[in-house]
């Protein structure tokens, strides 16, 4: 990766004199932490937008987005609703599923990287609305984030003396330009979150996450942040939305969701037979199917649910995986292979034993 010039403050530019590393493949992590998920609880707005509403405003059709993408409709959060309010939903769901008072909590993990504001973080904002001050904090690994956060809040259940709250929570429509039909058909909002304890017979991992930010245009949103800050200029110019190239998205989700999926299945000794449902990333039908197909899986152990969802970054993941606890398809002790990928680029994968009740 080249070490970008710089800009100093006098307009001039700075070669910088570091020389970048050589990229460097990150082995897989092979903690399996004694952890598990007892409670799980989920929180989508009311408000669903079909692919027949977008035609209305943008030249698509309904025929396009399914055939291209799998997604029919999708939620999107009211006006007055932000992230933390989706993230708070949801926690409240997975605290009354795990009978968990939220007094007991020990630590709140909100992976999301459509957070309320840059600061405060949302975690705070999510544990002020469930009254505690437990340590609350915001992890950004985009759609990859939910499984980043089952390592990071992972590891502080598997020490503490309580549970701990990990929400995957998103507005992505607040950050797509509803004039863009290459990226407005594909997000919707929503949250949903688990409760993490330690559990001394139970296996959350291995895990292999992964990184590669040479190339972050590939998948962003420009000027949100300090490298090229929201000037009225680039507002106009709606360097504030979402933008990708989707075909090199495309191709590298499947790439590193197969090599992270199949990672951790060796990292772990079992082979894909032995996975009863693999739970991805649902940003594409396609690529899901792409991964699925490469795994070697076995049909009808994928759990889609990008039909109804469209792509909700981080709390893709955990609302799938209630998903398939509400309509029966998770049962006690089945095994869960996850993968996801996200703008970084970021990847990672794990496998979890459900230990929760099926609900028929
Ligand atoms: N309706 C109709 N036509 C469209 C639409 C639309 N909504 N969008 C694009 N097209 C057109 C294009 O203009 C192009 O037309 P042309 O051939 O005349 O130039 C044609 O359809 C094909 O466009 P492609 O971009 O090549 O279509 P593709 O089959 O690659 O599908 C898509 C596009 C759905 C975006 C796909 O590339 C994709 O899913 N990529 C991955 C997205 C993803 O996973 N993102 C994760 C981001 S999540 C995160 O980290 C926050």
């Amino acid at each position: 990766m080249a070490v970008p010039a710089m800009t100093a403050t006098d307009g001039t530019l700075v070669r910088s004199t570091t020389v970048a590393p050589a990229a460097v493949a990150p082995a897989t992590d092979p903690t399996v932490l004694p952890v598990a998920i007892t409670g799980l609880g989920a929180y989508l707005p009311a408000r669903t937008v079909d692919n027949d509403e977008l035609s209305r405003t943008l030249d698509t059709s309904d025929a396009w987005i399914r055939t291209r993408t799998g997604i029919a409709t999708r939620h999107v959060a009211a006006p007055e609703e932000a992230t933390s309010d989706l993230a708070l939903a949801a926690a409240r769901a997975a605290l009354a599923d795990a009978g968990v008072d939220a007094a007991d909590l020990r630590a709140i993990v909100v992976a999301t990287c459509t957070p309320d504001h840059l600061l405060p973080a949302t975690g705070p904002l999510v544990a002020a609305g469930l009254g505690v001050e437990v340590p609350a904090f915001d992890l950004n690994a985009a759609c990859s984030g939910f499984v980043y956060g089952l390592r990071v809040a992972g590891a502080l259940a598997a020490t503490a003396d309580g549970p701990v709250l990990l929400i995957g929570a998103e507005a992505l429509t607040r950050i797509v330009d509803a004039g863009d039909r290459g990226t407005a058909i594909l997000f919707g909002d929503g949250a949903a979150a688990v409760v993490l304890t330690a559990h001394a017979g139970a296996g959350l991992g291995p895990f292999d996450l992964g990184s590669d930010g040479s190339d972050p245009s590939m998948l962003w949103a420009a000027a949100t942040g300090t490298r090229s800050p929201a000037t009225p200029a680039r507002l106009a110019a709606g360097e504030q939305y979402l933008t990708m190239r989707g075909g090199d998205v495309y191709r590298h989700a499947v790439t590193r969701m197969t090599a992270s999926a199949t990672a951790v299945l060796s990292a772990a000794g079992v082979t894909i037979d032995d996975v009863d449902l693999f739970v991805g990333h649902q940003a594409n039908a396609r690529i899901l199917a792409g991964v699925a197909e490469r795994l070697g899986l076995p049909a009808g152990r994928s759990h889609v649910t990008i039909d109804r969802h469209g792509n909700t970054s981080a709390a893709s993941v955990p609302l799938a995986l209630v998903d398939a606890r509400d309509t029966g398809r998770l049962g006690p002790g089945d095994r869960v292979l996850v993968a996801a990928f996200g703008a970084g680029l970021t990847w990672g994968s794990t496998l979890l034993t459900w230990e929760g009740r099926r609900r028929e």
